[in-house]
């Protein structure tokens, strides 16, 4: 069976042809690693690999509007990034605001949606603000959900949630008897998102970085040695291509 899906193009008539791919993972979330290696492996600073970043987001995006993915968590910045020098983070988190200056439009031509998890207060107001009026534009699409991970940590996220949760017990919102696993969940970052089905990471270093740890509970995964700026459509299919061949068990036989 094969459908199409206008592109990310405001021209009518251009429409690719896509193959419905099946058992297509709901959630898939991306740790978007290598950027630096890139630019070091062409004698260039650090930053020209965030740059170059932004543009395999977006066709990562495209990719995943086309597969038919309805929720794409990016890993984009990290609690504990803070820790890089103060002109790399700075460049970092100018990249949001450039990103969304180029590809809003098309991303709310797609029907996308756009939202984010962590510790949004923290970041700069030029970021905040971008990003927020991304949000808003776009609270109204039912496509693909893309989330950003933004100044997010999982330990912090965590506590977070540990003392919501006090407080809410205190305030006799919440008794300390009815909490469990799906109630937990309402008090992360990621509140109702379902969690991922398939996490991805780029750039050859299998570890989680803090990333999602209780919501990757059963999550597939598939590491990947490509740097995140040369990660393309086609490496995104096999990894979609890899977690269809998986059987998750979940525990059971
Ligand atoms: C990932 O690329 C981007 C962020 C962490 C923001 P890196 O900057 O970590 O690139 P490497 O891992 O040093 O190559
Ligand atoms: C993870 O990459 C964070 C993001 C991709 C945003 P890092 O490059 O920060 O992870 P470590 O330091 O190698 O574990
Ligand atoms: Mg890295």
């Amino acid at each position: 069976m094969s459908r199409k899906i206008p592109f990310f193009t405001t021209k009518k008539n251009k429409e690719i042809d896509v193959e419905r791919v099946d058992n297509v993972p709901n959630h898939v979330a991306i740790i978007m690693d290598g950027n630096g290696r890139w630019a070091q492996k062409r004698g260039l600073p650090r930053i020209a690999g965030h740059k170059e970043g932004v543009s395999a987001v977006n066709k990562i995006v495209k990719a995943a509007v086309k597969a038919d993915v309805k929720i794409l968590t990016l890993y984009t910045f990290s609690t504990e990034n803070w820790k890089r020098p103060k002109s790399e983070i700075d460049f970092i988190l100018r990249l949001p605001k450039e990103f969304l200056h180029i590809y809003l439009p098309g991303l709310i031509s797609n029907n996308v949606r756009i939202n984010t998890i962590g510790d949004f207060d923290a970041l700069p107001d030029h970021t905040k603000e971008a990003v927020q009026y991304a949000v808003d534009k776009t609270k109204s699409n039912d496509g693909l959900l893309l989330n950003f991970a933004l100044n997010y940590g999982s330990r912090l996220e965590i506590i977070h949630a540990v003392k919501k949760i006090i407080h809410d017990i205190d305030e006799s919102k919440l008794s300390i008897d009815s909490l469990d696993d799906k109630q937990f969940s309402q008090y992360l970052f990621t509140t109702d998102l379902s969690d991922p089905d398939l996490l991805i990471r780029t750039g050859g270093e299998k570890r989680l970085s803090n990333f999602m740890l209780w919501q990757l509970a059963y999550t597939e995964f598939c590491f990947s040695d490509v740097l995140w700026p040369d990660f393309n459509e086609s490496n995104f299919l096999n990894a979609l291509e890899d977690y269809k061949q998986r059987k998750r068990r979940y525990g059971g036989i």
